[in-house]
């Protein structure tokens, strides 16, 4: 695994934008697998303002995300669909075509979790997979004590994740209960992953996933067994870390 330690939040998303914008620039045609949350945003934004210099374009490339909340419509301000839309796909030169999201208000959940595994395959190993990690090590939404084997599939969220993800509803109540996600597995076949990780209140998971066992307990922890992990976290996020 390779470490980049950023000083803060703004290096952070600088550091790992660059390294986005380089596989765009090497594979124009690349397929990227996205993330939302607060962690991602700063990589979007930096991504934006390059692509606005006319720095890179996004027209030829794919777009496969994580998750998707389940039961909330695409025009909901807090579904995924919405922020990625938001903050990034409607900001640059993306065919929107070539992207991809978790369809949350499926009928048939079974299907939908076989279309996105299909799709998925079909990619052959997305390029480069973005990640953010959950405070209590989740990667998507694939919670402490799931299975390390599953694709994608129907989730139901940790009370800590319905805690955490709050601050963006009106309050816990509003949280959606359950959302699809990649599974462990569709994780675990991109051909790179990026995972950045900022703020204290992710040291502890953050040490538990590198410097602990493999263990479904920590969900991130998995990523030991990927042979090309890119690490960029802040000073904060990696004030438990032993380097
Ligand atoms: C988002 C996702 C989640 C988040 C994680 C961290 O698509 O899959 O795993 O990456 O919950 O969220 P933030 O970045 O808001 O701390």
């Amino acid at each position: 695994m390779r470490i980049y330690k950023a000083k803060d939040y703004a290096e952070l998303s600088r550091r790992a934008a660059n390294i986005v914008s380089a596989h765009v620039i090497i594979k124009p045609n690349c397929v990227l697998g996205l993330a939302t949350g607060s962690s991602p945003i700063g990589i979007y934004k930096q991504l934006i303002e390059w692509y606005k210099k006319g720095d890179l374009s996004f027209a030829e490339v794919s777009t496969v995300n994580l998750d998707e909340y389940y039961g909330l419509p695409k025009s909901h301000d807090q579904s995924y669909d919405y922020f990625m839309k938001s903050n990034f796909f409607n900001h640059i030169d993306i065919d929107h075509n070539k992207i991809n999201i978790p369809n949350g208000l499926a009928e048939d959940v079974e299907v939908e979790c076989t279309r996105y595994n299909q799709l998925i395959s079909s990619f052959n190993g997305v390029d480069l997979q973005l990640l953010g990690m959950g405070n209590n090590g989740h990667i998507g939404f694939n919670e402490p004590g799931r299975a390390f084997e599953l694709g994608t599939h129907l989730v139901e969220l940790a009370p800590t994740t319905i805690e955490a993800n709050a601050r963006f509803f009106k309050n816990a109540d509003e949280v959606p209960k359950k959302a699809l996600t990649m599974g462990i597995k569709n994780i675990m076949s991109a051909q790179k992953i990026l995972l950045v990780v900022s703020g204290e209140s992710k040291a502890e998971a953050l040490k538990n996933a590198f410097q602990g066992p493999v263990t479904p307990e920590v969900p991130a922890s998995i990523l030991q067994l990927h042979p090309n992990v890119t690490l960029v976290a802040d000073e904060a996020a990696l004030s438990k870390f032993e380097i």
